[in-house]
């Protein structure tokens, strides 16, 4: 393993070089900034070598010799154990891009605090492959002051926004897209594998679908205002329409021989809105029986 010299400098130190974390650590070195690597597997921090990137094996020292580190493991577990070798801070600015809870969020600020370094918490929406580009989309929480000294930097990694001082923010928008996201993308396997089964074309089935794309970001922005302003009256489709069309959905699955979970689950919320008397609001009106 390359070990950086004693008393060596870069401009950031990259700890966690998984799939995420090499592409931190690319895109910096691309950038041209002097970059350091940790990874608890040696081998994955070597492997940066190619772009320039300095695999490091005693994270203290490296710590001293880096003002910015940029910290993306698999969970706060692994960034305690991690961070358990070091015993002296040198004031440094630490970025923590491992997904978290809001409360993780808090503590490691608390944690931070209590070393003297001043913590920023992120979280990123974007596969590796878009790091370093403008389809990257990143956002940060934490002191103004922290995003301040970080920012220059950070932005290399792409489209960057600091949402909030308070710390688990950040933690907080990405937990919360992930309810939007990922049942957003099962239920898209879903959809697809029973219209693949009905032969449906390609490109028709694709036409249509980026025209529900659209309606998707409108839909958004409906339930944000909905949801803030408290009112989900409508004069467009109520609640039961999509309860109507959900249950036909579901026997045309079956008739299929499928079983399409997510959608079963979209019914049990709609019933549940319905059985609160909801039927005639429009679809906002879910947010009732969460
Ligand atoms: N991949 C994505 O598309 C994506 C997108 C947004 C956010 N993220 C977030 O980025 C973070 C990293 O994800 P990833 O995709 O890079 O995951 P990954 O490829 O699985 O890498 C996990 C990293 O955590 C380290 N690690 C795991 N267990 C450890 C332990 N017990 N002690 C020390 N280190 C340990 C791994 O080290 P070893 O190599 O030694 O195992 C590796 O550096 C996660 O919080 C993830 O939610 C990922």
């Amino acid at each position: 393993m390359t070990t950086a010299d004693n008393g060596a400098t870069f401009d950031v130190l990259v700890v966690g070089c998984g799939f995420m974390g090499s592409a931190l650590a690319r895109a910096f070195a691309g950038s041209g900034l002097s970059v350091a690597a940790w990874n608890r597997t040696s081998e994955r921090a070597e492997a940066l070598s190619e772009a320039g990137v300095v695999a490091v094996s005693d994270l203290a020292a490296a710590v001293q010799g880096t003002d910015l580190v940029v910290v993306c493991m698999a969970s706060y577990d692994n960034v305690y154990s991690a961070m358990e070798s070091i015993d002296t801070w040198r004031g440094n600015l630490i970025v923590n891009l491992t997904t978290a809870t809001p409360e993780q969020s808090d503590s490691f600020a608390r944690w931070a605090a209590a070393r003297g370094i001043e913590a920023l918490d992120g979280s990123i929406f974007n596969y590796p492959f878009e790091v370093g580009t403008p389809d990257a989309y990143l956002v940060y929480s934490g002191p103004l002051s922290a995003w301040m000294r970080g920012k220059s930097v950070l932005e290399l990694l792409g489209p960057s926004r600091h949402v909030s001082s308070s710390p688990g923010s950040s933690s907080e928008l990405m937990l919360g897209m992930v309810a939007y996201l990922v049942p957003a993308i099962s239920s898209v396997v879903e959809a697809t594998t029973y219209l693949a089964r009905r032969g449906m074309p390609r490109e028709v089935l694709l036409g249509v679908a980026d025209y529900l794309t659209e309606s998707l970001k409108k839909a958004m922005r409906g339930a944000v205002d909905a949801i803030e302003r408290d009112e989900q009256d409508t004069d467009q489709a109520t609640l039961e329409n999509f309860a109507e069309s959900v249950e036909s959905a579901l026997v045309a699955f079956a008739a299929e021989g499928l079983n399409p979970r997510l959608l079963r689950a979209t019914e049990d919320t709609l019933m549940a809105a319905r059985d609160l008397g909801l039927g005639e609001r429009g679809i906002f009106a879910q947010t009732k029986v969460l």
